[in-house]
């Protein structure tokens, strides 16, 4: 089952003038990155034998499995909207100025005291806020849905922090968090914006852009993009907005092609692309998708208006396609590589094969740059965060 929308709004040179979107402007998020112990730019890697078979000309997997051991893209955000809270906090205080290494710096940490992270997840961010305060020797707090699977509450468990399983939806663990934050005097590390917070959510999608901004010179050029269409997934939108971002503020016009991916369980953007006039609106689904880091009920009122003016088409898909892509991925064909993709973490290459193999897209695929020369880039999110459905998918035949 596939929904999918054209949207009208999207501009062929978006900006997002003004103070609330100033934050846009910073670029030392890859040199932050750099900075960390265990850093290596991830993996790009070609499928040429499933271009083929798709009929396309090339497929590149941005390849995020393995970023910082933790297994999923998300610790580039957690870790970069730390380093700036720390900053600012340390720009409050003293004169001296506040660097990556002062934040592998346990005396300058000492210095500023200690705080208690918090955050909601359906997994991957929360795992790398708690990751990020093991490193800065802080707690962290974690809500997380009480349907989420065993191995993704252990995962953050085994960050040393404290978990809290919320009866309910992923948005409900975000306003619990927000409220047990004020509370208490925690600092919330939130990917998605609210009332009176935007920041941190803002620094989170700088820390995404890290990801493209690996792919200068090797596959992207200065003046010519080198692919013709990017799929990326949208849980909150951070990610989704990072890409929107990065591709319109390097390329402008001459941009890829976006192509916003999404479970029809959790598809907010797509129904607020089809029904809003140009606001975010909550999905109808029942978010309860097995890609469980998309599972978000409604978009980041900060994300959503760079991916609404940067995004020509939306596409929902179901978790048929999502499981038949962690398979593709994982018995490649010919000489592929293969490519450990959990479940959103496939959602990419999902809504490619929904697009290039559904009689039911045809007319849409026909309206999009995917024939014989197309080159299109995907992003591998996470690899198998939940090794056991991840087994029990993949050795299905
Ligand atoms: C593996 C994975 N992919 C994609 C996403 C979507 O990212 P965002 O919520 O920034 O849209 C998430 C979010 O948690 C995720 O964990």
């Amino acid at each position: 089952m596939c929904e999918t929308a054209f949207n009208e709004l999207c501009q062929p040179r978006p900006e997002w003038p003004g103070e609330e979107y100033s934050f846009l402007k910073d670029s030392d998020m890859p040199a932050f990155h750099r900075s960390l112990p265990g850093y290596a730019p991830t993996p790009l890697l070609e499928l040429p034998a499933l271009a083929a078979k798709l009929g396309l000309g090339e497929i590149h997997v941005k390849d995020e499995g393995q970023r910082f051991g933790i297994k999923a893209f998300k610790a580039l955000g957690a870790s970069y909207a730390m380093y700036r809270f720390l900053k600012k906090r340390w720009q409050e205080r003293f004169a001296e100025p506040f660097t990556p290494a002062s934040f592998q710096d346990s005396k300058a940490l000492e210095k500023l005291g200690s705080f208690t992270f918090c955050a909601a997840t359906d997994g991957n961010h929360g795992r790398a806020v708690a990751w990020t305060a093991k490193k800065l020797g802080q707690k962290a707090m974690i809500y997380m849905p009480a349907d989420s699977v065993a191995a993704r509450v252990e995962n953050i468990r085994g960050e040393g922090a404290e978990v809290v399983l919320v009866e309910g939806t992923f948005d409900l663990c975000v306003e619990r968090c927000a409220a047990d934050a004020a509370r208490n005097g925690w600092q919330a590390i939130s990917d998605t914006a609210y009332a009176g917070y935007r920041e941190i959510p803002g620094w989170i999608l700088l820390g995404y852009t890290t990801i493209f901004a690996e792919l200068a010179g090797v596959l992207h050029g200065p003046m010519k993009v080198g692919i013709d269409l990017v799929i990326l997934p949208a849980g909150v939108g951070g990610l989704a907005a990072a890409g929107a971002f990065y591709y319109s503020r390097h390329y402008g016009a001459r941009r890829p092609y976006l192509v916003c991916a999404e479970p029809v369980s959790s598809d907010c953007f797509l129904e607020s692309v089809r029904f809003g006039k140009g606001e975010p609106l909550p999905t109808k689904g029942r978010q309860t998708s097995i890609m469980a880091g998309l599972n978000c009920g409604v978009p980041s009122p900060l994300a959503w208006p760079i991916v609404r003016d940067a995004y020509p088409f939306f596409l929902a898909f179901g978790d048929g396609y999502a499981e038949q892509a962690m398979r593709q991925y994982y018995r490649p064909l010919k000489n592929d590589p293969q490519v450990i993709a959990g479940e959103s973490g496939s959602s990419g290459l999902a809504a490619l094969l929904a697009l290039t193999t559904s009689p039911k897209l045809a007319e849409v695929r026909a309206r999009l740059p995917l024939g014989k020369g197309s080159r299109v880039l995907l992003v591998n999110t996470e690899g198998d965060t939940d090794p056991v459905n991840f087994k029990k998918i993949v050795e299905t035949p």
